[in-house]
């Protein structure tokens, strides 16, 4: 028999996330989270190959002389977070928007005014490609420290079929250049450019960039930000049927500044996830429960627009909706990367228990991109990615916020990241 190259023994707690592999979690199930004392993780190129208690996983054989061990004593282990909606791909910043925002101009009134998303879109195009990839791998290496391990990345910064080109083509780069695992999106759908009307831009995008970027196979998903004054529900339901029938998977940015049935088109489409739904309505929630599509909530946006406004997680909870938790990381409406941040607002704010805050950020976040063969659980067969938690209980994960919680990040069974480098990691 072969031994581990890795095997994390010891830990106080243990949070596998087993058994919700096949399906998201929703309703109570968010709140089991299987966990382990005493946990103990074994992993083998790049794969987990045992997990169990510490004496059970000693007594399987897995472990060697060759076998690297690292003592989580005192201390939380748990997958590797997934953050499954942001918009990390662009150059430049917007923090000139922050006093805007404070004298209580409105998001989308900086955008009218030719700020916002589209002030992003002239930065983004005047950078060369290593700008734009030396300023995002530095985000990537920003989540990775704070646990993420695997991350949806959206274009939508370009708005033109060469700039979208562009922004995909960066992202597959840089998914093969670093550590965290990058699933595409499209996003053309994203702002409407001057020049056009939302009716040209939607035709454009149709007949012009949709089918290139299917022939180029350059992204898995589609999204459309479905909002009053940006894309409609009619514009939305276009863009995302061609991007259906080209077999994209679909997203949709939907009901988050206004109500007007983002989550019902949602399920009317069958869409994988539908993301932010502060004002989404109740025949909303109940369809989306009905076709199984996931919520994808972003608290960390809702507290960045300073509105007091957060999605309602319990009634979707409550009506059997699989909710699933990101950052939204973008320029504007979320300049943050830390999931540890949106986990401690989804506590406080969705009013989520530290478990379905869990399952949220882990399982049922790959489920929501895709992955959740491969990632979100410490099962036998799943990628090594894990997270040693430098703290003493699941509770403690949001109480102690605005710090970084994570000690060790293990990606694909090595470790990349580690809070003290000198000190080691056993
Ligand atoms: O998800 N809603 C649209 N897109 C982003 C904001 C992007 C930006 O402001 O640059 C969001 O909030
Ligand atoms: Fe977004």
């Amino acid at each position: 028999m072969k031994f581990a190259d890795l095997l994390i023994h010891s830990a106080s707690t243990m949070v596998t996330m087993e058994g919700h592999s096949g399906s998201p979690a929703r309703g109570e199930k968010m709140s089991e989270v299987g966990l382990r004392e005493d946990g103990a993780v074994a992993m083998r190129e790049g794969a987990i190959v045992a997990v169990g208690t510490t004496e059970e996983v000693l007594a399987g054989g897995w472990v060697g002389p060759e076998t690297r061990r690292i003592s989580a004593q005192g201390k939380v282990v748990s997958p590797g977070f997934v953050d499954p909606h942001t918009h990390v791909i662009y150059a430049g910043s917007r923090e000139n928007e922050l006093s805007l925002k404070l004298k209580g101009v409105p998001y989308l009134e900086i955008l009218k005014q030719g700020g916002g998303i589209l002030s992003t879109v002239r930065s983004t195009k005047q950078a060369t490609d290593e700008e734009i990839k030396a300023q995002t791998r530095r985000r990537l290496q920003t989540m990775l420290s704070l646990g993420t391990t695997t991350v949806e990345v959206k274009s939508g910064y370009g708005l033109t079929l060469d700039e979208e080109m562009r922004a995909l083509r960066l992202i597959k780069e840089l998914d093969s250049e670093q550590v965290i695992d990058l699933v595409p999106t499209f996003m053309g759908a994203h702002a409407v450019p001057s020049g056009y009307s939302e009716e040209e831009f939607t035709n454009y995008i149709i007949a012009d960039v949709l089918p290139q970027i299917a022939a180029r196979n350059l992204a898995e998903f589609c999204d459309v930000f479905c909002e009053p004054g940006i894309f409609s529900v009619h514009s939305s339901e276009r863009i995302l049927s061609k991007a259906k029938q080209l077999n994209f998977r679909l997203k949709i940015h939907a009901d988050e500044l206004d109500a007007a049935g983002g989550a019902e088109l949602a399920a009317k489409l069958g869409v994988t996830s539908a993301d932010h739904l502060l004002q989404a309505s109740d025949g909303g929630i109940a369809a989306l429960a009905e076709q199984g599509v996931i919520a994808v909530l972003l608290p960390a946006t809702s507290f960045n627009l300073a509105k007091n406004s957060y999605a309602r997680a319990r009634d979707m909870i409550s009506a059997g909706v699989p909710v699933a938790l990101a950052t939204d990381s973008n320029p504007g409406s979320s300049p943050t990367e830390s999931m540890p941040l949106v986990l401690t607002l989804a506590c406080l704010y969705l009013r989520l228990t530290p478990e379905e805050a869990l399952t949220a950020a882990t399982i049922n976040a790959a489920h929501a991109i895709g992955r959740a063969d491969e990632v979100g659980s410490i099962e036998v067969g799943k990628q090594g990615d894990v997270l040693i938690l430098d703290i003493p209980n699941l509770n403690y994960l949001p109480y102690h916020f605005g710090n970084n919680p994570v000690g060790t990040v293990i990606k694909r069974g090595k470790v990349v990241w580690n809070v003290n480098p000198l000190n080691g990691t056993s």
